[in-house]
């Protein structure tokens, strides 16, 4: 008998803040990640805009643009069956008016995403999660330390780190749950600071670099691998070296062929005996 795979909802999000289960979340930007995070079981999967260090090579997310991030939307929605899918909205792409914003949003639905993300909680960012939500469309918050912002912010920074600054992130994340987000991504923040956040939130919280209280947890998929070659933040576990596995296979390949070690006779296709003869080549024994 098949089973039936039940997909993951901002209904079921909730569901899982009330009843105290965890939520799980990884980034993925192509199909055979995506698939393998999904049959793991993991509730959902980011295509975050960290695809600019981790695919892209630049050095923050501030290059990546609506264009880049539908096509990785595509290639993860194809693997997935059951994990939910949210997209990032790059930089610039919901900050010019509310109509792009829908527009960029739609595109990324469009695209197979089943919500986006956005940073931020200004007056403007607030309309436009109130505007999105009306219009059909499920919006994550992010707050604490926000990538997209990183030159206002000036540097790598943790967020909320006093008294006064934990109840401002309160205040900025009860106006997005208000306004209609439906989870809330906080990155770089103090574990107390997010528990009392998580705590005074209906909706769930999904920390990275947050602590243990977060309804969720996040992790950019590279950097738990042991893939990405840049810097690796104090919040992330490397789970395994695929740096290492990659750079064996690799180097084994180019030795192979330099050596004619490969291909083997297995990896090639061969002529008939009477074919081979017609070229000149020796019948073999
Ligand atoms: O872009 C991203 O991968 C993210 C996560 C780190 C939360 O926003």
């Amino acid at each position: 008998m098949i089973k039936e795979i039940k997909p993951i909802s901002a209904r079921t999000f909730r569901k899982m803040k009330e009843n105290k289960e965890k939520i799980t979340m990884l980034t993925a930007y192509d199909f055979s990640t995506a698939k393998y995070i999904d049959e793991c079981g993991v509730d959902s999967i980011l295509i975050g805009d960290s695809l600019g260090m981790t695919i892209l090579g630049y050095d923050t997310t501030l290059n990546v643009t609506m264009e880049d991030m539908l096509i990785f939307t595509k290639a993860v929605s194809k693997g997935v069956k059951r994990a939910m899918i949210i997209a990032d909205l790059p930089f610039l792409s919901y900050h010019i008016s509310k109509e792009q914003t829908t527009l960029n949003a739609g595109k990324l639905i469009q695209a197979g995403a089943k919500a986006v993300k956005l940073e931020g909680a200004s007056d403007f960012i607030l309309e436009e999660v109130n505007h999105l939500t009306q219009s059909g469309i499920n919006v994550v918050g992010h707050l604490g330390f926000t990538p997209q912002y990183i030159n206002t912010i000036g540097g790598y920074l943790i967020q909320g780190k006093s008294y006064e600054n934990t109840i401002k992130l309160l205040d900025a994340a009860k106006k997005l749950e208000d306004n209609g987000a439906f989870a809330i991504v906080l990155e770089m923040v103090p574990e107390e600071s997010a528990r009392y956040i998580s705590e005074n939130l209906s909706v769930p919280t999904i920390g990275i670099g947050a602590g243990k209280y977060c309804d969720g947890q996040v992790l950019v998929i590279d950097d738990i691998l042991g893939k990405y070659p840049g810097n690796i933040p104090k919040f992330v576990k490397q789970y395994a070296n695929i740096k290492e596995i990659m750079l064996n296979a690799i180097s084994q390949y180019n030795a192979e062929v330099k050596n004619c070690q490969f291909p083997h006779k297995e990896n090639s296709f061969n002529l008939t005996e009477e074919e081979k003869n017609k070229l000149g080549y020796a019948i073999s024994k």
